[in-house]
């Protein structure tokens, strides 16, 4: 077993198994539908000394990251979140034409260029290499390279030091956790801020989000144990934003350590202590809700099934994948999932082997039910669907608990 990656120990207690799948963003191409798919073990275990939550494996990351399927989500909640978030850090911080804005795991450039918008100088760093290239033909400027201590003395050299390093959605898929703080520190300018978006762990336990748990994230935090982890590497938490996208998400701002502690991330941490986030048993009343949850949507299927219903998938998030191995819904269920990703289209998800399909496709063969994958927007797309439902269509939305909408 691991040893912590915050806190160096192996006080491991195992929390929640979700079986053996396959990697989340791993779609198949019609061609290797018969190769054997490798399953890895899921299971999220929670360190006694520090609070981390963690997966008890790790894929290593050129598996995962080297081609990447995940475009930056172009969807209105998302971009409006990017815009925002851009508007939020210049104002706060003066960040102006001089300064550069580095961003970790940039991915097509789409937060990036809201930055540029604002006119700050910008730096993508993406190792995917077909999601690089894509990045650089949008005109926003990106080195294919993994962020490491490396990098960031490269960028030093060729740009000068940076006032914002932005990490949205990629500091809980590090293994090492140290180098990439170290390149940090080394290239974060000494009035700067660091910024991690992450999914919050109270949230994801609070919401039964058992789904958000897949290979890529290895790690997920509580700010306790996220100032602790800061800590060691002469790092602060000056302030917290908690935001509802993707399911409820803190955006941590971290700056150089100096002077004391803030009063708002003290009373934070005293509160995750106070709902009991730092103890097995939360986790283990989470493991238990997430097996209900189990039954209770298989059984709600089963129930449409008996009836001669047909269902299909609403999205085809990596997080659905969790969602569909781990409950064993597959095409004896769903007839196919639809997804207006374009690269996604005509694949088929890891496991189940699902076909994706167009939103023009959907709108050809429409189920009686969706099972809304995606339900991180739901909001969103039950707006647009709404003609599917005042035409007597129903979703089931999963998470935080399964229930109808509309029909
Ligand atoms: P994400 O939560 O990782 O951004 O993934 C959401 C997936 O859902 C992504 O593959 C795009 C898909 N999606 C749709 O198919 N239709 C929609 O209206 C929205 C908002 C997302
Ligand atoms: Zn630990």
């Amino acid at each position: 077993m691991l040893s912590c990656r915050v806190c160096g120990t192996r006080n491991w207690e195992r929390v929640l198994s979700l079986g053996y799948t396959p990697l989340a963003n791993n779609y198949v191409r019609m061609n290797d539908l018969k190769k054997e798919e490798i399953y890895y073990p899921l299971t999220t275990v929670f360190c006694a000394q520090c609070g981390l939550v963690s997966l008890d494996v790790v894929i290593p990351a050129p598996v995962l990251y080297d081609f990447y399927y995940y475009l930056s989500s172009e969807s209105k909640t998302i971009l409006a979140h990017n815009e925002w978030l851009a508007r939020y850090l210049t104002t706060r911080f003066g960040l102006g034409p001089a300064d550069l804005v580095v961003e970790i795991g940039s991915n097509t450039g789409t937060q990036l260029r809201c930055f540029k918008t604002l006119g700050c100088r910008t730096l993508g760093v993406e190792p995917a290499e077909n999601i690089a290239t894509l990045a650089n033909e949008h005109e926003v400027e990106t080195l294919n390279r993994y962020f490491t201590t490396a990098t960031a003395a490269d960028i030093v050299t060729q740009h000068g030091r940076s006032r914002c390093i932005v990490a949205r959605h990629v500091f809980a898929h590090i293994d090492d956790l140290g180098d990439v703080l170290r390149a940090v520190n080394r290239l974060l300018a000494d009035d700067g801020v660091f910024v991690i978006e992450i999914p919050y762990l109270v949230d994801l336990v609070d919401r039964n989000e058992f789904d958000t748990i897949y290979h890529e994230h290895l790690s997920y935090f509580t700010i306790g144990t996220l100032q602790r982890l800061m800590e060691r590497y002469d790092l602060r938490i000056l302030d917290v934003e908690h935001v509802e996208v993707h399911g409820g998400t803190i955006i941590v701002l971290v700056e150089r350590a100096r002077g004391q502690e803030a009063e708002r991330v003290r009373s934070m941490i005293e509160e995750e202590s106070a709902k009991g986030a730092n103890k097995l048993e939360y986790f283990r009343a989470f493991a238990a809700r997430t097996e209900q949850i189990k039954l209770d949507l298989v059984s709600m299927i089963l129930d449409l099934k008996r009836r001669g219903q047909r269902l299909a998938g609403y999205g085809a998030p990596a997080k659905g994948n969790t969602l569909l191995n781990y409950c064993g819904i597959d095409s004896a269920y769903l007839d196919y999932v639809r997804d207006n990703t374009p690269t996604k289209q005509g694949l088929y998800l890891p496991g189940t082997h699902l076909r994706i399909r167009s939103d023009e496709y959907a709108r050809a063969h429409p189920p009686d039910c969706y099972l809304l994958l995606a339900w991180n927007y739901a909001t969103e797309i039950l707006e647009k669907e709404k003609e599917f439902i005042d035409a007597g269509g129903r979703f089931i939305v999963p998470i935080p608990a399964p229930v109808f909408v509309g029909g």
